[in-house]
């Protein structure tokens, strides 16, 4: 696949076939990702597989301090809601994805079926848990640089078939994650990517999300035309 149509053809995949993922695929798709550029070059991500019976607890863990009404426990900084343009996109691929999904504005049930759905990450076969460095929780480069690990990692996989979706959704109780996972307190959880091989039969993973033209999002100076 060439580098545009990888681009332009990956989606967020939200329905997954529960055929496990070879470990050795994984490690090759880690591979790829950690070639991501960083700040000097420090390198500040992690990145921790969970699968089977852990990656289940985690999931039940989650859901049920999420259904039990906690707060949010996110490691980084986070904003409660978006606003304006934010929002509006948000709402967007929200309405999107309930149209195919066929879930009414009003049928509190099956909104709720779906928010369940992501704190259990989608119920993929694998979870990767991207953590970095704590002592640079406060240099936000190192979450650019993480994410920019995170974005290969997503292509890597979609190149071999693999359909992934990074949510934080699944991380909303950090803790839970922490301690099912092992994951040591020097290390910041930032987000999660859901894995796996994508449920053709499952229509969220058909929606195509909407992006802006280019002219809205550049300004071009010192050009000659
Ligand atoms: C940092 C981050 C967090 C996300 N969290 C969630 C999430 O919790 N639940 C979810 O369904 N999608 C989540 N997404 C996926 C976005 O909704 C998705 O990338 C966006 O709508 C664009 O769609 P696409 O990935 O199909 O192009 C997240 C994406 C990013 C980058």
């Amino acid at each position: 696949m060439d580098f545009q149509t990888l681009v332009k053809s990956r989606r967020s995949i939200r329905g997954y076939k529960i055929d496990p993922v070879p470990k050795a695929l994984i490690d090759e798709v880690i591979e790829v990702a950690k070639g991501a550029p960083s700040s000097m070059n420090t390198q500040p991500w992690y990145v921790h597989v969970v699968t089977g019976e852990p990656l289940d607890r985690i999931r039940a863990g989650n859901t049920e301090k999420m259904m039990g009404g906690a707060k949010p426990q996110r490691d980084i900084p986070t904003r409660e809601a978006y606003e304006g343009i934010h929002r509006q996109r948000q709402v967007d691929i929200a309405k999107q994805l309930f149209a195919v999904m066929g879930i009414e504005r009003h049928n509190k049930e099956k909104r709720m079926d779906w928010v369940m759905r992501g704190f259990r990450q989608f119920d993929a076969p694998v979870s990767v848990v991207v953590c970095f460095d704590r002592n640079l929780l406060n240099n936000t480069i190192a979450h650019f640089d993480t994410g920019a690990m995170t974005y290969g990692l997503v292509l890597a996989a979609w190149s071999r078939g693999l359909g992934a979706v990074i949510n934080g959704q699944g991380i909303m109780q950090s803790p839970v994650v922490r301690e099912v996972a092992g994951i040591p307190d020097d290390q910041v959880i930032l987000t999660c990517v859901a894995l796996g091989w994508p449920d053709e039969t499952f229509v969220a993973n058909s929606v195509v999300s909407r992006r802006r033209p280019v002219e809205n999002v550049t300004r071009f100076l010192g050009f000659d035309d």
